[in-house]
């Protein structure tokens, strides 16, 4: 740890399955927990971020087969490949500082060494395994637990299984657990609580089946081959083997363990809450001191999936609307511990009402009269009107603390609520002072540099506390200010901007949305993409056989092919049909070839047709291509035939 930093603070992000694309719900959890990583950093901790992918199981072994390719290949493609992980987490300016892979070899040896501690420590033991197995979930379930049959967590189909397997003694640590969970403040929301006592503990807790043998795509059991590690185990454990628990890669366990929070989606708090405090306490290790199962983002009332289109692409939405305002409207608009219904129509009124309209023209607003009435920098004859200016500074100067006190309780929406109110008020001071009447007369001057001072000291710490959750933006408005600081303890005093302030003009920070040609533009967007490649519709009228016989398709032989001059579509062509003469051809597809590709190769031709004249000269016959779209664009191929088909045979 640093002399100067308040102390060591470890948050991590669920470890994400890469088992398909991500979605803007995925992004969610890691958005808010770069924002409280960068909350944290702000206030003077010393930060350790850690995210990164949960890669084996059935589900994974499964997908790969089906894409033809090796389980590594196919997590490697999503993961490190384009529009992967990595370049999702880089788009959405995520701050990690650490990434770990559970194949990664370092995790893998240590998971064995884990395992086999818990099995010589006798909570881990062999027995038979008998149940129900959800495979999406990877979720082994009694018949109690099941609901209406199906697995309690997605409501899919589960499978009967039944296998030799270890089992860890989960039932050992329900006391335990139930009292980590009841009397302490383990797991947030409170809400959550209850749900996992009611339905978990209570109904009795049984031992935990931990290893397969019906797959490979997992950490093998060293000691008992043909039984891999069960994969939650497997996950659970990265949160301390990429500090460094059970290998050498790192070295930061004694820095950073226990966590300070791990932040989860609601689905996942069972693992969280019971399974992973219990394999701790069986290995005598700091349980993390709090984690926090947050709501989902939902899509028409429903959870979100990639099928669902382009709508819960962050891709298409950070380039339409940019990185930061999507982080924002992520954390503005649902509280961190509920669900939340996402819709085009809420993401647009969001940024156009807290960016474009109160925090935009704040900025743009401010900079502008500055700029109008007194050039570069604002003078230092200065007029405070004690009565009109205390409570936008009395706000301003509190704000931080309260601000604080929210993130500390992981309640971002509400931080930002106090940070918008700040700025409403900042922007009714501007009505309320009117510095347009104060630039009329000479004497209003020290009343307007007063008035704009004070503007861009509350912008200064608006910005400051808004860096979590846009760190761009707000290091724009720094720009802005002329190189404002907006340090943590900076934040805290109403005056830290220099009297003569430089103030810097810029673009709009957020421009205004149309909010009717943006939906309609983003409904478009979500209809079914038009098939890359497009073939002409078949025709319907039939042909009889006879008729079709009668045409004579032939081998042909390009001896030479140039352009017609003065037609830039017609290429003629020499060809030797076998007859011993020369047939000359016309076809219009220069725009596709260049007349030297051509020379030798082996075409087909129809040979029977009517003369025709093209350009002054005569075409006998046609030959033959395949024409489609792609991507809109016209494509043509010439039929073209193996070289040792000789001239002149005839196609039937
Ligand atoms: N691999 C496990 C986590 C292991 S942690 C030791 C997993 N992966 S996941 O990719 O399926 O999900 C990762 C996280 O994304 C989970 O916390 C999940 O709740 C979250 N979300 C997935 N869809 C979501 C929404 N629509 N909304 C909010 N969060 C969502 O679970």
């Amino acid at each position: 740890m640093c002399d100067k930093c308040k102390g060591n603070y470890y948050i991590t992000t669920p470890i994400y399955y890469p088992s398909a694309k991500l979605h803007i719900g995925h992004a969610y959890c890691t958005v808010a927990t770069d924002t409280m990583a960068r909350f944290k950093r702000l206030q003077g901790y010393n930060v350790m971020f850690l995210t990164g992918t949960d890669e084996h199981g059935q589900k994974i072994e499964d997908k790969a087969k089906e894409a033809g390719v090796t389980p590594q290949q196919f997590v490697d493609n999503i993961v490190t490949g384009e529009k992967g992980v990595l370049d999702l987490w880089k788009l959405m300016n995520i701050s990690y500082d650490r990434f770990i892979r559970t194949t990664d070899d370092y995790h893998v040896a240590a998971i064995q060494k884990i395992f086999k501690k818990m099995y010589d420590n006798g909570d881990i033991y062999k027995g038979t395994y008998k149940g129900k197995y959800c495979k999406p979930c990877e979720s082994f379930w009694t018949e109690s637990q099941l609901v209406d049959g199906k697995c309690p967590d997605c409501g899919r189909e589960v499978q009967d299984a039944e296998e030799e397997a270890y089992f860890f003694r989960l039932s050992k640590y329900a006391d335990r657990v139930q009292d980590l969970l009841e009397n302490t403040d383990f797991l947030e929301p409170r809400s959550r609580v209850s749900e996992m006592v009611n339905n978990f503990i209570k109904p009795g807790l049984e031992d935990l089946c931990v290893s397969r043998t019906s797959f490979t795509w997992g950490v093998p059991v060293d000691f008992d081959p043909g039984h891999v590690v069960y994969v939650w185990i497997d996950a659970l454990f990265n949160y301390m083997t990429a500090l460094g628990f059970e290998n050498d890669k790192y070295d930061d366990l004694s820095s950073f363990w226990p966590a300070d929070v791990h932040f989860i989606g609601k689905e996942i708090v069972r693992f969280h809450s019971i399974i992973w405090p219990a394999m701790l306490m069986s290995l005598d290790l700091p349980l993390p001191k709090k984690v926090f199962g947050h709501g989902w983002l939902l899509l028409d009332g429903g959870k979100m999936s990639k099928s669902k289109g382009n709508v819960v692409d962050p891709y298409i939405l950070a380039e339409r609307f940019g990185v930061d305002a999507l982080r924002f409207f992520l954390l503005r608009s649902f509280p961190f511990g509920s669900d939340g219904n996402f819709s085009n129509e809420l993401l647009i009124n969001t940024i156009n009402v807290d960016l474009a309209n109160d925090l935009g023209n704040l900025v743009s607003r401010t900079v502008a009269m500055a700029q109008k009435y007194f050039g570069e920098k604002l003078p230092t004859e200065q007029l405070a009107d004690e009565e009109k200016d205390a409570e936008l500074i009395a706000m301003v100067s509190g704000l931080r603390d309260q601000y604080e006190a929210e993130m500390e309780k992981y309640a971002f929406q509400n931080g930002l609520a106090l940070v918008f109110k700040v700025i409403s008020r900042a922007n009714k001071y501007i009505d309320e002072n009117a510095p347009w009447v104060l630039a009329k007369t000479e004497e209003g001057k020290p009343r307007l540099a007063k008035v704009l001072y004070n503007l861009l000291e509350t912008i200064r710490v608006c910005g400051g506390l808004l860096t979590p959750f846009m760190p761009a933006t707000s290091e724009e408005i720094a720009k802005r200010l002329g190189g404002a600081r907006m340090d943590w303890e900076s934040l805290n005093t109403f005056g830290i901007l220099p009297a003569d302030v430089a103030t810097v003009a810029g673009p709009a920070l957020f421009p205004r949305i149309d909010v009717e040609k943006e939906l309609a533009a983003l409904e478009e967007l979500s209809k079914p993409a038009k098939p890359a490649i497009e073939i002409e519709p078949y025709t319907e009228e039939k042909v009889d056989f006879d008729t079709f016989c009668k045409s004579d398709f032939r081998a042909v032989k390009v001896k030479a092919c140039q352009n017609v001059k003065k037609s830039d579509k017609l290429l003629q062509f020499t060809l030797d049909d076998g007859t011993g003469t020369d047939r000359q051809i016309l076809s219009g597809i220069a725009k596709f070839y260049k007349p030297e590709d051509l020379v030798g190769k082996t075409l087909v031709a129809i040979t029977n047709l009517p003369p025709r004249k093209m350009m002054g000269r005569e075409s006998n016959g046609m030959l033959l291509s395949a024409v489609h779209t792609e991507k809109g664009e016209e494509k043509l191929n010439l039929v073209m035939l193996d070289d040792a088909i000789p001239a002149g045979a005839k196609l039937c």
